[in-house]
């Protein structure tokens, strides 16, 4: 398989930048040998900070969000170009949190990772179904719907530079993580609908796709084994730098 792994935290709203100092400085030596690509993303008040500590290290930084305009009335969104100003590399977009609290759809999804790309940001693009959806029988549906939707309008070219998270919305934060089988077998729908979009040889080399939701120490590895799965989107277990290395050397 020619799809490297990459393990990515999100910190959420977590971690003051003297927390970022203290897990910062306690991960870097704990992930220097990491096979993977790691990459923690954090509040934008962070950035800064993990951005200057990271340097010169495999660590990379990620912002949680970006907005879609360039500059302008927008208050309290951030856009690509300030994210690049900072050395950030990567982007999360769509997260279910976003979709679920903020009214994140699968519009601002896609505009969001057009300019995220356009200003040469990673952008980590977020699908998942609810617990609603899944007992429905809607996962396919939704999947394809939410995969679709978030790239439009997206060169084939840029698949090198895109990670794709699902992540189960009844996975997250709940303890309750998707089967290895379960998470292996959506994260397939996911790469069909990528091959349908841009064709097979892509789907199969070039897009990467993470799995989120209680992923941890414990299940990392089970989890990683499984052929569809090329990473993880850890949110408690990367608040302490000794649990998040552990899921990086899986
Ligand atoms: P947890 O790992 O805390 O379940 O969060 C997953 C997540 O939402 C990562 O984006």
């Amino acid at each position: 398989m020619s799809r490297k792994a990459i393990i990515a935290g999100n910190w959420k709203m977590n971690n003051t930048i003297a927390q970022t100092k203290e897990l910062v400085t306690a991960l870097i030596p704990l992930v220097k040998d990491a096979e993977c690509d790691v990459v923690i993303c954090t509040p934008y008040t962070d950035l800064a900070t993990a951005v200057e500590l990271t340097r010169g290290t495999n660590i990379k930084v990620g912002a949680e969000n970006v907005h879609w305009a360039e500059k302008g009335a927008f208050t309290g969104e951030i856009s690509a170009n300030m994210l690049v100003e900072l050395g950030v590399e990567y982007v999360i977009i769509g997260h279910s949190e976003r979709r679920q609290y903020f009214g994140e759809t699968d519009q601002t999804v896609n505009m969001r990772a057009k300019a995220a790309l356009a200003a040469g940001l990673k952008p980590i693009i977020c699908v998942g179904e609810t617990l609603e959806e899944r007992e429905a029988g809607k996962v396919e549906e939704v999947l394809v719907r939410q995969t679709t939707a978030a790239f439009e309008g997206i060169e084939k070219e840029a698949l090198d530079n895109i990670v794709i998270a699902y992540e189960p919305v009844w996975a997250i934060g709940t303890g309750r993580t998707a089967t290895a089988e379960v998470a292996n077998d959506t994260i397939k729908i996911i790469r069909d609908t990528m091959a349908k979009l841009y064709c097979p040889k892509c789907a199969e080399n070039r897009v990467r796709i993470q799995y989120g939701g209680s992923m941890n120490a414990k299940n990392a590895s089970e989890l990683m084994a499984m052929e569809q799965i090329d990473g993880g989107l850890i949110g408690g277990a990367s608040l302490k730098a000794e649990d998040f290395s552990k899921v990086v050397h899986f």
